[in-house]
């Protein structure tokens, strides 16, 4: 068969393939060991050199469309399989994520809080040991630096413990009146059940020239029957904070038993959700406020916790795992 003979053939051939099938058998027919143009090539070394040149460029030609016709014809062929539509087949469901449970109660407690006219703050993770510690009225040697065991980066730089330096962060840069919340990751040296190296607060702040313990007691009651549901009861406990006095710690009613105690509220009826108290007259006098004209109170809850709390959930290193099955779950 002459080349343009060959050509032909094959352009017909390939007009009637349907299948990829089909090409494979069109490859070892036209370019195969078998093939009329393979044997060809084999025998040009027979041909006199003129001939040679001529018939080679002319098969290695031939042998180029032959693959660059393939090629066209199988990306037609999948194109149109790729376009057969069966409708009768079942849509595909579209997996559609949701909130953390944990940033889920973040906005809620914001929610409260922009009701109560607080707005949001917030500061570095990374923090010196003066806003950490010391501006908090806990110089070096105070035994309760001890209770927030820390990650430092260097003798004068911690992961911070806890969102309070926001505290002194905030006041430096305004004037009173004073209303924030700062949400935050903090860190500390533990790993169990009940606690991450991470863990999330959420920072109360409030400073004027009239505020008082009733005025933190009230708000704290506000923020625990929004989160925990308004028929749980609230109490309050003294406590001790460096940087606040006097101090105290709020309880909510336990939610499993209504108070009568049981094994998720360790059979005391109450389940503590956060430390409060107001600002240190130590803590106004770092940031150089009078403390004698201006008052304030400040409370510190962990979110994490209160997250566990509200789900009735025991392992906090859950929230963490990327399990989609415990996370489905809020
Ligand atoms: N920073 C305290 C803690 O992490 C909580 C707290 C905040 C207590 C503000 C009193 C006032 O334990």
């Amino acid at each position: 068969m002459n080349i343009q003979d060959m050509k032909k053939q094959f352009v017909k051939d390939l007009g009637q393939t349907g299948s990829q099938k089909d090409l494979e058998v069109l490859r070892v027919k036209y370019l195969g060991k078998k093939s009329e143009i393979y044997s060809s090539l084999r025998s040009l070394g027979q041909l006199d050199h003129e001939e040679r040149k001529v018939m080679g460029a002319a098969l290695n030609q031939l042998r180029g469309e032959i693959e660059a016709g393939l090629k066209s014809q199988e990306y037609e062929l999948a194109q149109k399989e790729q376009t057969v539509l069966d409708f009768s087949e079942p849509g595909k469901k579209f997996e559609i994520g949701h909130k953390h449970p944990i940033t889920q109660v973040y906005e809620e407690l914001f929610e409260i809080a922009k009701t109560l006219g607080f707005s949001i703050a917030d500061g570095p993770e990374v923090e010196s040991d003066w806003y950490n510690f010391e501006a908090l009225n806990m110089p070096k040697d105070h035994p309760a630096r001890d209770t927030q065991d820390s990650f430092y980066i260097d003798e004068s730089t911690v992961l911070r413990t806890q969102t309070s330096p926001v505290q002194i962060r905030y006041m430096e840069k305004h004037k009173p009146p004073i209303r924030i919340v700062v949400p935050g990751r903090t860190y500390r040296r533990d790993n169990d059940m009940t606690h991450t190296p991470m863990f999330h607060q959420l920072e109360g702040l409030l400073v004027d020239d009239r505020v008082t313990l009733a005025d933190l007691k009230g708000v704290l009651t506000v923020f625990a029957k929004g989160i925990f549901g308004q028929d749980r009861k609230v109490r309050f406990r003294p406590h001790h904070f460096p940087f606040t006095e006097p101090s105290i710690e709020a309880d909510v009613s336990c939610g499993l038993c209504g108070g009568k105690g049981c094994r998720s509220c360790k059979y005391s009826g109450w389940l503590e959700i956060l430390g409060a108290g107001m600002v240190h007259p130590n803590v106004l006098k770092n940031v150089g406020l009078d403390f004698k004209k201006y008052q304030g109170f400040a409370f510190g809850m962990g979110v994490d916790r209160i997250t566990m709390l509200k789900f009735d959930i025991d392992d906090t290193r859950m929230f963490f795992d990327n399990d989609l099955r415990f996370l489905e779950q809020f």
